[in-house]
C-alpha cells in the first residue's frame, strides 16, 4: 500500500498532484510520501511487539535526514555500514544506543567514531576486524559490544548481487567457524560479546529463507550456551521484498508469524534491520520526456533522468514501473526509456510497453524510495536531483537540487597549473 494513486486521470502523492511538484521544483526529482513512510515504520515495527525487539532502520537504503529524523521520531534505530552514516544517524536525532554498525571493511578512524558515540554494537564480519575492534576499544580504555555476523550459507532465492549469505559471499563468518569465533572472541579482553547477527540478502520474497537461517542460528546459540556463552541478542538483518512488478512478497506481519514462535521463548532481543520495505514504495523519481527518437527496429524515450540519477535498472536489470503521470485513453508502443548518459548501459527500462508519450509529458519511476537517491552519482557531472517529501497537501523539499557550484566543491587546480 502506497500513497501514489491516480485522481481523475492524474497521479497525487496524498494531496497533492505530481505535476504541482514538479512546478515547483523542476524535473528530475524524487518525492517520498509521509504518510506511507509513517504507516510502513509503524506496521514493520509493530508486527514485533510480542518480543523485545530493536528495529533498527538500514541507512543504506535512504539516508536522507528528514527520512531518518521520522525514523528517529518513531523510536526507532539505526543499521549503518559507515562513519559518514553513524555521522547522518547521529544528525537526526538517532539514540546511539539504537545504532548497530554492520559492514566489512570498518576502519579504526570508524571504530573510534562508534565506540566514542556509544552505539550499541559493532555486527563483526571477520576475525581480522574483531582484532582491529579490540585493539581501538584497547587503546581508548573501553569495551566494545559486538555480534558476529555469521553466515548461514542459505539461498535466499534473490538477485546474486544482493544475495549476501551464500558461502562465497563476502559477507560474515563462515559458519563451521562460527564456534571457534565466538571462543576467540570472549578471550578479546576489550570485546563484550553480546550476540549474533545475520543478513542473507536483499529482496527477499518469501519468508523460508529467513526461517533456515534463523534455525542454523538457534543452532549455534545452542551449542554456545553448552560452552558457557550466553547471547542477549539475536539480529536477523534486513531483506524482506517489495512489490515492484508483481511480486507478492510476505507482509511483515507473516515474517514475523514464521520467526516469533522460534524465539519466543529464548529471552533474547531481537534486532531488526529492515530498509527497502520502509522506504521502497513509498518514494518514486519523476522525470521529464525529452525526445522521442525512433530507431531502426527499436524506438527510445529520452529522458531528462538517467543511470546516475536511478542505477538500479542498469546495475541489476531491476524492473521499476513508469507511468505517465496524466492518464488518458491512447495507444501503446514498445521503447526503451532511456537517460542523457554517454553510456549505452543508461536506461531505466528496456522493451517496455508504454502508452504513447509526447515530449515534455511528466513519467513516474515508481517504486524508487530505497536505494535510488543514495546510489546516484554525479556522472556525467549532472547535478543530483533534489528530494521533496508530501506530508498532506504541503510540499517540502528535503534536498535541494545541486547546483553547478556544488559539482567542483573540494577541487583544487595546483599553482603549478596555473
Ligand atoms: N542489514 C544489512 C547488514 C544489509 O547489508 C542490508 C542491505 C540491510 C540490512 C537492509 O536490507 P533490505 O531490508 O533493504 O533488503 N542496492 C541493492 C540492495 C543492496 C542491499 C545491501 N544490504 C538494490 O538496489 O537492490
Amino acid at each position: 500500500m502506497h500513497d501514489f494513486q491516480f485522481v481523475d486521470g492524474e497521479l497525487f502523492c496524498e494531496g497533492v498532484s505530481i505535476a504541482a511538484v514538479a512546478a515547483k521544483v523542476g524535473t528530475p526529482f524524487y518525492l517520498y510520501s509521509h504518510a506511507t513512510l509513517c504507516r510502513h515504520l509503524q506496521v514493520f515495527d509493530s508486527a514485533f511487539s510480542d518480543i523485545p525487539h530493536l528495529t533498527a532502520f538500514a541507512v543504506k537504503s535512504n539516508s536522507n535526514l528528514a527520512i531518518l529524523k521520522l525514523v528517529a521520531n518513531h523510536g526507532l534505530g539505526a543499521d549503518i555500514v559507515s562513519g559518514g552514516e553513524l555521522y547522518r544517524a547521529l544528525q537526526a536525532g538517532i539514540e546511539p544506543t539504537k545504532i548497530v554498525f554492520a559492514g566489512v571493511g570498518k576502519n579504526a578512524e570508524e571504530i573510534e567514531y562508534a565506540l566514542k558515540t556509544g552505539i550499541r554494537m559493532f555486527n563483526v564480519e571477520s576475525a581480522a576486524e574483531l582484532g582491529a575492534i579490540n585493539d581501538v576499544a584497547a587503546r581508548m580504555g573501553t569495551k566494545a559490544p559486538v555480534a558476529l555476523r555469521v553466515n548461514p550459507d542459505v539461498d535466499p532465492m534473490t538477485h546474486p548481487y544482493i544475495a549476501t549469505g551464500l558461502k562465497k559471499s563476502k559477507f560474515g563468518i563462515g559458519s563451521q567457524f562460527a564456534l571457534e569465533s565466538f571462543e576467540a572472541a570472549m578471550q578479546c579482553s576489550a570485546i563484550d560479546v553480546v550476540g549474533v547477527h545475520m543478513h542473507i540478502g536483499s529482496q527477499l520474497t518469501t519468508v523460508s529463507p529467513f526461517v533456515d537461517a534463523v534455525k542454523k542460528l538457534l543452532g549455534l546459540i545452542e551449542q554456545l550456551q553448552q560452552r558457557g556463552i550466553d547471547l542477549h541478542c539475536i539480529n536477523v538483518g534486513g531483506g524482506l521484498g517489495i512489490s515492484y512488478e508483481d511480486e507478492t512478497p510476505p507482509h511483515p506481519s507473516d515474517l514475523a508469524e514464521a520467526l516469533m514462535p522460534l524465539l519466543r521463548d529464548l529471552k533474547v532481543h531481537l534486532i531488526l534491520e529492515p530498509g527497502r520495505v520502509i522506504v521502497g514504495n513509498a518514494g518514486i523519481l519523476v522525470t521529464k520526456v525529452l525526445y522521442i527518437k525512433n530507431g531502426d527496429g527499436k524506438n527510445f524515450v529520452i529522458v531528462d533522468a538517467a543511470m546516475n540519477d536511478l542505477l538500479r535498472p542498469s546495475l541489476y536489470d531491476a524492473y521499476h514501473k513508469i507511468v505517465p503521470v496524466r492518464q488518458d485513453k491512447r495507444d501503446s508502443m514498445v521503447v526503451d526509456v532511456v537517460g542523457p548518459i554517454c553510456e549505452s548501459g543508461d536506461f531505466l527500462a528496456k522493451d517496455r510497453k508504454l502508452p504513447e508519450v509526447k515530449p515534455e509529458e511528466l513519467l513516474a519511476v515508481m517504486s524508487a524510495g530505497a536505494y535510488a537517491f543514495t546510489m546516484a552519482s554525479n556522472y556525467n557531472a549532472r547535478p543530483r536531483v533534489p528530494e521533496v517529501m508530501v506530508r498532506d497537501r504541503d510540499i517540502h523539499v528535503i534536498r535541494e537540487r545541486e547546483s553547478y557550484v556544488d559539482l567542483v566543491k573540494g577541487e583544487v587546480i595546483p599553482n603549478f597549473l596555473q
